[in-house]
């Protein structure tokens, strides 16, 4: 992982080394494009002058992360004739990379991909860890893989057109790494919310301020993958908050962004944690404050389908007989379940009970 201001006016340097290709298929969409495609397009036509660069944008939005894009970026990638000696280069947020990764992953059964990302969400935590996928109407990232990149470049510097609605969505992820594993962090980057998300229409930050926040969060997810790279245990810590958050996201019909999703989901899932006796007294209420102050969702929207919810959720993959397996945390820094893969099983009821308003069976 390269992280610094203005990485990317050097990326192609750094794409060449990691990745040296006959073919550099660079895959956007049309927001992250204009932003931050012409700086890695030129660098680098200068750093692999004899090289082909393929460039194409996507449309935005999680609705386009499908099985239907796949193709179609595949199929164009077939057409233009490319072989192994091609390097995919995701350039966007976690749309983006997710997609364009299944594509690398996949096409001539796998060729190598460098991550790029454009949003703080796909900084702090989609563009590191190698997991990628597409999603299906059954819920999502059911289809994917495991692939790690060959780098990733993070240059804070293009977050200055990130709407601020995005930037608190890749908050949530922040505050997430601060709860299931370092306690300082949670109140480092809580004491800074002000700073970067207090004032909605004067962004009075450079990108280059929020580098040695998303260097932690880039250092602890990255800690946990390597120690548990195809999540058998201890990354599974990492979906603190998406058991629910991603049930959210889709019974919303993706109304709701993935960082507010999983702002709703950590909020509930602690408040369950508390419930249950897993988690520390004052933990949910921690959560939820800290949450608030950046702006972000913890209750449920009211027009939300509680039915829809709840049948996506069940559907989920990180579920068995009649169970869900949830990664819940002991406390601010620190997760329940150490001795049993840090998952806690819990009845489906519970769950029900905790989701329907008014909280009736
Ligand atoms: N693979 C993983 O480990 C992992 C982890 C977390 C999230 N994810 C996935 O990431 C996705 C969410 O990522 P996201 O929040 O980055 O969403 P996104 O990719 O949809 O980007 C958010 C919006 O910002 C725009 N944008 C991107 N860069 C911009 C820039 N520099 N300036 C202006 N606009 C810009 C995009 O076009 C889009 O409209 C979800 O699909 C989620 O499942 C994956
Ligand atoms: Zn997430």
């Amino acid at each position: 992982v390269h992280l610094g201001a203005w990485l990317l006016a050097e990326s192609g340097a750094l794409i060449t080394a990691a990745a040296p290709a006959h073919v550099y298929a660079i895959v956007s969409d049309t927001n992250a494009g204009p932003v931050a495609g012409p700086l890695v397009v030129g660098s680098l036509r200068r750093a692999a002058p004899a090289s082909r660069i393929l460039y194409r944008e996507i449309e935005p939005g999680e609705r386009f992360k499908t099985r239907e894009s796949w193709q179609s970026l595949t199929d164009w990638l077939l057409e233009e004739r490319c072989g192994r000696d091609t390097t995919m280069i995701a350039l966007g947020g976690g749309v983006v990379g997710d997609l364009a990764g299944f594509v690398a992953a996949t096409l001539l059964r796998g060729v190598p991909v460098v991550q790029i990302p454009t949003t703080l969400l796909a900084m702090v935590d989609a563009s590191v860890g190698g997991k990628v996928a597409v999603d299906t109407a059954h819920g999502k990232n059911l289809v994917g893989a495991f692939h790690q990149p060959a780098c990733v470049l993070v240059d804070p510097t293009v977050l200055q057109t990130l709407p601020s609605r995005e930037l608190r969505a890749g908050y949530a992820e922040i505050l997430k790494h601060g709860i299931i594993a370092d306690a300082g962090y949670f109140d480092t980057a809580r004491a800074q919310v002000p700073h970067f998300l207090g004032n909605a229409d004067q962004v009075e930050w450079s990108g280059e301020d929020l580098a040695s926040l998303i260097q932690r969060s880039v250092e602890l997810k990255a800690a946990v993958v390597r120690e548990d790279e195809r999540e058998n245990g201890l990354r599974r810590i990492l979906n603190f908050g998406h058991t629910i958050g991603h049930a959210v996201e889709t019974a919303s019909g993706f109304r709701l962004l993935h960082g507010e999703a999983l702002a709703i989901g950590m909020a509930l899932e602690a408040t369950l944690a508390e419930s249950l006796g897993v988690a520390a007294s004052g933990t949910a209420s921690a959560i939820v404050d800290a949450l608030r102050e950046a702006g972000l969702p913890s209750t449920l929207p009211p027009d939300l389908d509680v039915v829809r919810l709840i049948d996506t959720m069940l559907n989920d993959k990180k579920r068995q007989a009649g169970l869900v397996m949830l990664a819940l945390p002991a406390s601010i820094g620190r997760m329940a379940g150490a001795d049993s893969g840090f998952v806690i099983p819990v009845e489906r009821d519970r769950i029900e009970r905790l989701l329907r308003p008014a909280g009736g069976a």
